[in-house]
C-alpha cells in the first residue's frame, strides 16, 4: 500500500525536485502540500508549487498557502540560491491553478483528524522541507493532529556543519524558535521524528549529463522540469553535479534503510552570538556519569541520519521523474 504522505515547502529548486519525486512516485500517496516562506516569499513559493504539480500531471494535489514569516525573525529569503522566482528563473509557463481557499495550518489539521479517523495504513507521514513555522503553528494549536501523524520527517538542522551561517541550517536558522516548538511538542505528544540534515544532504548527486538527457526530453513535462532544475543548480555553484537536496529526505520515506540513523537527544540554539539556529546533536554516551553538565539531557531525542546510500537514492529520483518506476 502506497504510504501517505503531506509535505510542507517553500519550493525552492530542490523542493521542486521533492515534490516531483512524492507526486510521481507509486509508493507514496501525496495527500497534500502546505506552503511557507522561506527560499521565497510564500506566494511566490505557492505558484511554484502549483507549477510543479501542473508539470507533474497532479492538479488534484491539495496546495494551501501557510506563513509568511517566521515566529519571531524576519524573514530573509534564498534567492540569490535559488533564483528571483525562487525556482531557478526557468521561464517555465506558470500554473494558472490557485491554492485551497484554507490556511496551510487548516488544510495539516484537516489532513491528519481525517487520518486518524481511519487509522491503521492511513496514518501519515509529514514531510517538512522548509522553516517549520507551519508546524510549529499546526502543533500548538492543534495537538490532537498527532493522532493522525506516523512520524515526522524534516530537512533541516546537522550534526557536524552549516550551511545560513558557519553554524547553522537555513530552515532551522530562518525560524529556530518554530523548530524548537516542533521538537518539544513531538517530545509531549510522543511523534517519531527524523533530522535529514546536512550531514546527508549533499551527498545524493546527478550528473549535468543526465540532466542534459532530461532536458531532451522536452514537452514541459516533468522529466524536462527535473532536468532543467538539476541543470540550474549545477551552473549556479559552477559544477558538473547537484545534489537532488529535499527530495533526499521523500528518498528516506520511500527506502528508509537506504540512511544510516542513531537516536540522539538534539535541542535548538535560539540564544548564541555565532550560533542561533544550530541544532545540538548530543553524542556523548550517556552510560557515563554527566551529572556536571548544567544542561542535562535535552527532553526531545530523534532520529539523526548520519549516513546515507547516496547512489540509490539519487537512482531512485532519476528513475521516478523519468517515468521508469512502475
Ligand atoms: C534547505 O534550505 C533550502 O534552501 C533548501 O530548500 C533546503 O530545504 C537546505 O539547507
Ligand atoms: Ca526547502
Amino acid at each position: 500500500m502506497a504510504v501517505p504522505v503531506v509535505l510542507d515547502v517553500d519550493t525552492g529548486v530542490d523542493d521542486a525536485c521533492a515534490l516531483l519525486l512524492a507526486a510521481l512516485h507509486p509508493g507514496l500517496e501525496l495527500r497534500a502540500v502546505t506552503c511557507v516562506g522561506g527560499n521565497a516569499p510564500v506566494d511566490a513559493v505557492v505558484t511554484n508549487t502549483l507549477t510543479v504539480l501542473d508539470a507533474a500531471g497532479r492538479d488534484d494535489v491539495v496546495v494551501a498557502r501557510g506563513a509568511e514569516r517566521p515566529l519571531l525573525e524576519d524573514p530573509v529569503d534564498a534567492r540569490h540560491v535559488h533564483g528571483q522566482d525562487g525556482m531557478g528563473d526557468l521561464d517555465w509557463p506558470s500554473s494558472q491553478r490557485r491554492p485551497d481557499p484554507r490556511h496551510a495550518v487548516e488544510v495539516l489539521r484537516d489532513v491528519l483528524l481525517d487520518a486518524a479517523a481511519r487509522g491503521g495504513d492511513d496514518l501519515v507521514t509529514l514531510v517538512p522541507l522548509a522553516p517549520l513555522t507551519n508546524i510549529a503553528l499546526l502543533l500548538r494549536t492543534y495537538p490532537d493532529v498527532a493522532r493522525g501523524l506516523r512520524e515526522i520527517v524534516f530537512m533541516g538542522g546537522s550534526a557536524y556543519v552549516g550551511n545560513a551561517t558557519a553554524s547553522a541550517e537555513f530552515n532551522v536558522f530562518h525560524d529556530p524558535e518554530a523548530a524548537a516548538v516542533v521538537l518539544d511538542a513531538c517530545a509531549d505528544l510522543g511523534i517519531a521524528v527524523t533530522m535529514y540534515g546536512l550531514d546527508v544532504f549533499y551527498a545524493p548527486l546527478v550528473t549535468r549529463a543526465r540532466a542534459a538527457e532530461l532536458v531532451a526530453s522536452g514537452g514541459h513535462g516533468a522529466p524536462e522540469l527535473a532536468g532543467r532544475l538539476i541543470t540550474f543548480a549545477c551552473d549556479r555553484f559552477g559544477a558538473d553535479t547537484a545534489t537532488i537536496g529535499d527530495a533526499g529526505a521523500v528518498c528516506a520515506v520511500l527506502a528508509p534503510e537506504g540512511v544510516q540513523r542513531e537516536q540522539l537527544p538534539v535541542r535548538v540554539e535560539l540564544a548564541g552570538t555565532w550560533s542561533r539556529g544550530r541544532t545540538i546533536v548530543d553524542r556523548r554516551d550517556w552510560t557515563g556519569d554527566l551529572s556536571h553538565d548544567p544542561h542535562g539531557r535535552a527532553r526531545s531525542t530523534i532520529d539523526v541520519c548520519l549516513g546515507i546510500d547516496a547512489e540509490r537514492y539519487a537512482r531512485l529520483w532519476l528513475d521516478t521523474v523519468s517515468g521508469r518506476t512502475s
